[in-house]
C-alpha cells in the first residue's frame, strides 16, 4: 500500500467515526484528490455519513424565485443590477402564494422563497404580508433575501419564516473583495448570520467553488468555517460563469466536468467533517450535468430544491449560464426527479419539513 493510500484511508476512517475530526490540511488533501478510485471512497464515505446521521431519502423543499430585481452587483452574477440585458421581474403576493399552494399540493413540506437584495420597509412589508397568507398551509419556510437587518430579519421570523440562507460566497476576505464591488463587506455579511442565528432561524450558509483564484486550501477554510459559524443548513455549488457578466472575462476555462467534480467534492467533505447539517444538492450541479443533483447525493447531500416558480419567469432569474428546467411545470419536475432519484436507490421524503438534524441537536440537548 502507498503511503498516499495509506493516508486516504486514515483520514476517511476517522472521519466516518467522528465529526470535526478532520484538520484543515485533511480537507486540503480530500479536495485535491483526482483519481477516480480515491474520488469513489471519498464520495462512498460521505454517503455512509449521510446514511447515520439524517438516514435514508432526500428531504425536498419547492423554490420560489420571487423576483430578481437586486441592489448588488456581483462580478459573477447574472441578475447584478448593472446588467441591463436581463429582464425585471417580482411576483406578486397572489402569485407566490399560488407557487406555495402548488408546492403543497405536490407533497412538498418545505418552501424556498429566494429573490435578488432589496431593502426598504416596502419590501420588508411585503415579505410579512407573503409569509403571514402562506401560514396557514403550514410549510417549512425558507427565506433567502440577502443582507438584512436585525430588527427586519427578527420581523420575518415572527411572521412565520423559520430558516434563512445567506450564502458567505467564500470564507477568504480577500477573494470576497476581488469578486464584490467596495461597497460590499464580508464582514456585514458574517454578522447577518450572527444576527440570524440570534433571531432563532435555522441558519444556512455557503460558498461557490471552482471561483477564479480560489485554492483548494481557501475551500478547506470554507468547511472550517461552515463549522465555527456552527450552521444548520449548507447549500453551496460550482461558480458558472454568465456571459453577461464581468467575471466571466477573468475566470479560467474549467470544463463542466472539472467544475462539478469540485462541486462534489464540496459536498463529500463538508458532510464528512460536520456529519448532521442540511446539504443541497444545488441546482447549479444540475446545469453542469444532467444528473448533477443525483450525484450531489451520491456524494453525501440529503435536500433537493425543485423549481415551482411558474415557468414563464423562469428565464428571467438566471444567474449563471445553463439555469435547467426553464420550461417544465413544477409538477413535471417532480416526477422526472422522484424518477431519477429512484434510479439511485434513493426516493424523496414528502410530507416531512427535512428540519436539520444538527438545528434540533444544538436547541434540543
Ligand atoms: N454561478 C454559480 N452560482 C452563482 N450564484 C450567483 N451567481 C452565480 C454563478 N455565476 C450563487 C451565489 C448566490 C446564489 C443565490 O447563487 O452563491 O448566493
Ligand atoms: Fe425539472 Fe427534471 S427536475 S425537469
Amino acid at each position: 500500500m502507498t503511503l498516499e493510500l495509506n493516508r486516504l484511508d486514515g483520514t476517511l476512517a476517522k472521519a466516518v467515526e467522528s465529526a470535526r475530526a478532520l484538520s484543515v490540511d485533511d480537507m486540503a488533501f480530500l479536495l485535491s484528490l483526482s483519481e477516480p478510485e480515491d474520488l469513489a471512497r471519498l464520495y462512498a464515505a460521505a454517503r455512509e455519513v449521510k446514511l447515520k446521521c439524517c438516514g435514508k431519502g432526500v428531504s425536498v423543499r419547492g423554490l420560489v424565485e420571487a423576483g430578481n430585481i437586486c441592489a448588488k452587483d456581483c462580478f459573477y452574477c447574472g441578475i447584478r443590477k448593472s446588467n441591463g440585458a436581463t429582464a425585471r421581474y417580482s411576483l406578486s403576493a397572489d402569485e407566490i402564494v399560488s407557487a406555495a399552494k402548488a408546492a403543497k399540493s405536490l407533497g412538498y413540506a418545505s418552501l424556498v422563497v429566494q429573490s435578488g437584495e432589496i431593502e426598504s420597509e416596502a419590501h420588508t412589508q411585503f415579505i410579512e404580508e407573503v409569509l403571514r397568507r402562506i401560514a396557514p398551509l403550514d410549510l417549512g419556510v425558507t427565506l433567502s433575501l440577502g443582507e438584512q437587518t436585525e430588527p427586519v430579519y427578527r420581523r420575518w421570523r415572527e411572521a412565520g419564516a423559520e430558516r434563512y440562507l445567506l450564502r458567505i460566497e467564500t470564507s477568504n476576505p480577500k477573494l470576497y473583495a476581488a469578486l464584490h464591488p467596495v461597497e460590499c463587506s464580508w464582514e456585514r455579511r458574517v454578522e447577518c448570520l450572527r444576527a440570524l442565528r440570534r433571531t432563532g432561524y435555522q441558519v444556512g450558509t455557503g460558498v461557490m467553488c471552482a471561483l477564479p483564484g480560489q485554492t483548494a486550501e481557501d475551500l478547506a477554510h470554507d468547511i472550517w468555517f461552515y463549522g465555527e459559524m456552527d450552521v444548520d443548513m449548507i447549500g453551496m455549488g460550482p461558480y458558472i460563469p454568465h456571459p453577461d457578466t464581468p467575471l466571466a472575462a477573468t475566470a479560467p476555462a474549467l470544463s463542466k466536468a472539472e467544475r462539478l467534480q469540485l462541486g462534489l467534492k464540496m459536498i463529500a467533505v463538508t458532510r464528512l467533517y460536520l456529519h448532521d447539517v442540511n446539504i443541497a444538492a444545488a441546482t447549479a450541479l444540475q446545469a453542469l450535468a444532467d444528473d448533477g443533483r443525483e450525484q450531489g447525493v451520491m456524494a453525501g447531500a440529503n435536500v433537493i430544491m425543485p423549481n415551482v416558480t411558474e415557468t414563464r419567469y423562469r428565464r428571467s432569474y438566471q444567474l449563471y449560464e445553463g439555469k435547467p428546467c426553464l420550461d417544465e411545470q413544477a409538477s413535471l419536475c417532480r416526477h422526472c426527479l422522484e424518477y431519477r432519484l429512484k434510479t439511485i436507490g434513493e426516493e424523496l421524503l414528502f410530507g416531512r419539513r427535512g428540519d436539520s438534524p444538527h438545528f434540533h441537536r444544538r436547541t434540543h440537548t
